[in-house]
């Protein structure tokens, strides 16, 4: 049986509501081997938009020879800027270099990406995690007085490929610093995806604890152990309503090689509507939107839904 719906039972202790901010174009591209062009980019987002997303991560202001996969945002961003006026439409920005490219082309979204181990800082941003925080702050404060909105991402919130497992307080205190600099909303990344529910349990309680209350934050889990589903119920227990995912689970990180994919948005979304909570997003858009970009890279999609629905719909063709 598959209507290409899940049936519906809620659990009243969860949101009625999930904002789900999608990754797909940037932690996804951004870890492609081979370069997509920019008007499949373009599409993509838009047909993203066209599925109900309303967060939707375009590109990031980096250095392009540290990711060449998004060497043409200024290419992609106005393209989509104009094309979907009502959609958020953040970009990462790591300095202010950055921030000036992303002012330029009129984003009104930026996020800083922050690191709560040594080793991550490092290799992600040739920088020690205090230097890199003194380079965030400018960013954060000229953001905010161009009245942008700010996330400030934290990786390695849970394990260090090179660390190990990362202790709670060490977390909690990158988390402060970023909050304090005045991000808005802090996203929790689990980078390398080795979380598990009751870890995630202890930090969310632990930022309790510490005054940085779940309204303020968002989890952004990557599913190498499959468990990023998991972990998102735990988050959505703890009172968190913003959930980052990418379509057809894409992704990873170029400078942590044991990063797999993100949660895929359409998982995500088929748990949330099952549920019953409130997305907005229609699912099978969605699921075609993934299809088609499978298609473009030349491999399925790792999804358990994309996959479900997509050989649902073969049948169904052929009967
Ligand atoms: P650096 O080499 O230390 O740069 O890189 P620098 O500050 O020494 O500057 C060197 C040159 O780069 C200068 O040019 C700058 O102008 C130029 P020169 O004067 O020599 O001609 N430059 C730039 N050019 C264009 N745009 C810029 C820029 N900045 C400097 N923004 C830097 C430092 C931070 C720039 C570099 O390390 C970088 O770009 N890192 C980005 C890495 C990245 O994007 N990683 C993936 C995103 S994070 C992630 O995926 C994790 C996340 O998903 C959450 C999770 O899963 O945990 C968010
Ligand atoms: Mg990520």
């Amino acid at each position: 049986m598959s209507t290409g719906l899940p049936m519906v039972v809620r659990d009243p202790a969860l949101p009625a509501r999930v904002r789900v901010h999608e990754v797909g174009a940037r932690d996804g591209l951004q870890n492609e081997s081979g370069l997509v062009p920019v008007d499949v980019k373009a599409e993509f987002v838009t047909r993203l938009a066209a599925a109900g997303l309303t967060t939707i991560e375009a590109t990031s202001f980096v250095h392009p020879k540290w990711v060449p996969q998004l060497a043409d945002a200024e290419e992609l961003f106005p393209r989509v800027r104009d094309a979907l006026p009502g959609v958020r439409l953040p970009v990462l920005v790591p300095n202010e270099r950055g921030l000036d490219r992303a002012l330029a082309l009129g984003a009104r979204e930026v996020a800083v990406f922050a690191s709560a181990t040594e080793s991550f800082a490092r290799a992600n941003l040739n920088r020690t995690v205090d230097e890199s925080l003194a380079m965030f702050a400018p960013v954060v404060s000229r953001a905010v007085e161009h009245g942008l909105t700010v996330r400030g991402y934290l990786s390695m919130c849970f394990g260090d490929p090179w660390e190990g497992a990362v202790p709670v307080e060490q977390v909690v205190a990158v988390c402060r610093r970023l909050a304090d600099m005045g991000c808005d909303e802090l996203s929790l990344g689990d980078t390398i995806g080795v979380a598990t529910p009751g870890h995630v349990s202890a930090l969310l309680t632990a930022l309790e604890q510490a005054g940085i209350g779940s309204g303020r934050l968002a989890v952004h889990f990557h599913d190498t152990y499959g468990q990023a589903l998991a972990n998102t119920l735990a988050a959505l227990r703890h009172g968190v309503s913003t959930v980052d995912a990418s379509a057809g689970g894409l992704g990873g990180c170029p400078y942590a090689k044991s990063a797999t994919g993100n949660l895929a948005t359409e998982d995500l979304v088929w748990m949330l509507h099952g549920l019953g909570i409130e997305t907005g997003i229609d699912l099978g858009l969605l699921t075609a939107t993934s299809a088609w970009m499978a298609g473009h890279l030349g491999r399925p999609s790792p999804s358990r839904t994309v996959r479900a629905l997509a050989g649902a719909a073969a049948s169904h063709k052929e009967s």
